[in-house]
């Protein structure tokens, strides 16, 4: 059985395309590419078709992981065709919920639908931080918590292999 991940954040151009690209990097390490795959999405419209951020992409790249995929809007059929939804902030998450098909089982939605830090091991944040408007060492600390929380999500699955 494949478990299908989405990982979204504002933009679809530096958090969740880390995070697709980081997990990819980890299945395909781990030979696992027959029972996980990912995508990523922006909860904003504005760089849609764009390639991941430059600066985001620095970075990833000094831990040789390649940011690769272009920038797509979330829609609310990724509700069907997603197993898991991870959020990389709390304003993701409230966007991503607000916009659940009516009647949606409130059980299935909060199983389904989860913030990318209850994964970390190492990092005790709450939340991916922005690093859009600062500098290089947020880029930075954006890969290193998405190691933590891909690391921790994958192992969740292996142990968890049924969807939510
Ligand atoms: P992301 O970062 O949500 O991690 O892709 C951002 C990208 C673009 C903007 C904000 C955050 N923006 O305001 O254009």
């Amino acid at each position: 059985m494949t478990t299908r991940l989405l990982f979204v954040c504002l933009g679809n151009i530096c958090r969740s395309p880390s995070a697709e690209n980081i997990m990819n990097h980890l299945i395909e390490q781990r030979q696992l590419s027959d029972q996980v795959v990912c995508d990523s999405a922006g909860t904003a419209s504005y760089h849609v078709g764009s390639p991941p951020d430059r600066r985001m992409a620095q970075a990833a790249k000094a831990q040789g992981i390649e940011l690769v995929g272009r920038a797509r809007q979330f829609d609310p059929a990724d509700f069907d065709r997603f197993d898991y939804i991870l959020a990389m902030d709390r304003e993701n998450y409230r966007d991503i919920v607000a916009l659940a098909p009516v009647g949606q089982h409130q059980d299935q939605l909060r199983q389904k639908v989860r913030l990318m830090c209850d994964f970390c091991r190492s990092h005790s944040d709450q939340e991916v931080p922005d690093p859009y408007y600062g500098g290089v060492e947020g880029f930075n600390y954006v890969i290193s918590l998405l190691q933590d929380a891909c690391e921790g999500l994958l192992d969740h699955l292996l142990k968890h292999p049924a969807a939510p």
